[in-house]
């Protein structure tokens, strides 16, 4: 019984440890170093490439360093009854929020613009927006799009959340509208100010937010994207705010990961770029949850966190 780690780009020895740490009888192998796939059991990996998993004859659960598990499921070769398993860690999804609320109160409260003005030693005072223009709309609805609603509703902001299917109103955190499926969607943009995507990755999400989504927003709001990059056709944000459509957007997740260097996003003045930092899982909840699906999987136990292959998360 041993685990693999295929981390790249996350770095492995954090996990290592962690594993180690609190399973010092399980064999934990960087698959850089000589292992014995026979071994394998447990692969804990953030993507893979095509192939690789052919040589893991007696793999039982594949488990995504992350929440989302699409570069998992986009792996070609993925043994159809192979359960996948995410991660869940309420301490990351907090932190995403954080980072969201940080951009959305940059945004609303016009922070770049003050700092410009202290650079020329301006002091000028422009009035706040009121709070019926700051309005916030989460697109998904899962663990880290209601720790971002929720994180909202104190500030006094109106929330409003959508999801592909309706929701019951008691799962949805007092003080959030819902909004669902086709129809709800348009009704939502219309109504937000602050859009944020906090969607998986399926084929029913790429390419969401293109030229005809992001024209339902009304004139003046701004865009921030925690889902995954390629939701967002870029060329289309770059289009919306250059015609001023758009104020500003805040990407913390890219089509390209790191953007090429001649892409548009590091220059844009109205783009705030993040290296996909704003929440990381902790290297302890990582390890307690693969070693958790590990010991299922041999004693042929439901997988609390695998993910609905055909759904996609
Ligand atoms: C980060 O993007 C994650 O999926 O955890």
């Amino acid at each position: 019984m041993a685990i693999l780690l295929m981390t790249a780009p996350i770095p492995a020895q954090p996990l290592a440890d962690a594993l180690r740490a609190a399973a010092p009888d399980v064999p934990v192998w960087d698959s850089s170093e000589p292992h014995d796939p026979q071994a394998v059991e447990a692969i804990l990996a953030w993507r893979l490439k095509p192939g690789v998993l052919g040589a893991y004859q007696n793999l039982r659960v594949l488990c995504s360093t992350g929440a989302g598990v699409d570069k998992l499921l986009a792996v070609p070769d993925l043994p159809p009854g192979l359960p996948v398993t995410r991660t869940v860690d309420a301490t990351q999804h907090l932190q995403i929020a954080q980072y969201v609320v940080a951009c959305a109160l940059s945004h609303l409260r016009e922070l770049p613009r003050y700092r410009a003005q202290q650079m020329a030693s301006h002091w000028a005072r422009h009035r706040a927006r009121p709070l019926a223009q700051c309005r916030i709309g989460v697109l998904g609805l899962g663990a880290v799009g209601l720790a971002i609603a929720r994180a909202f509703v104190p500030l006094g902001f109106p929330v409003a959340g959508w999801t592909r299917s309706p929701r019951d109103a008691q799962d949805l955190p007092a003080g959030v509208t819902a909004y669902a499926g086709d129809a709800g969607l348009p009704a939502l943009l219309a109504q937000t100010d602050v859009l944020v995507c906090a969607l998986p990755l399926t084929p029913a999400t790429q390419g969401l937010l293109n030229r005809d989504t992001l024209a339902q927003l009304p004139v003046g709001a701004c865009v921030i994207n925690i889902g995954r990059g390629e939701q967002l056709v870029e060329a289309d944000l770059r289009a919306m705010l250059d015609s001023g459509h758009l104020a500003g957007a805040a990407l913390d997740v890219f089509e390209r990961e790191p953007p090429p260097p001649d892409n548009w996003v590091w220059q844009h003045p109205r783009v705030l770029a993040t290296p996909h930092i704003a929440g990381e899982a902790s290297a302890d909840a990582v390890a307690q949850q693969v070693l958790d699906a590990l010991r299922r999987a041999r004693a042929g136990l439901p997988q609390p966190l695998a993910v609905d292959r055909s759904a996609g998360y």
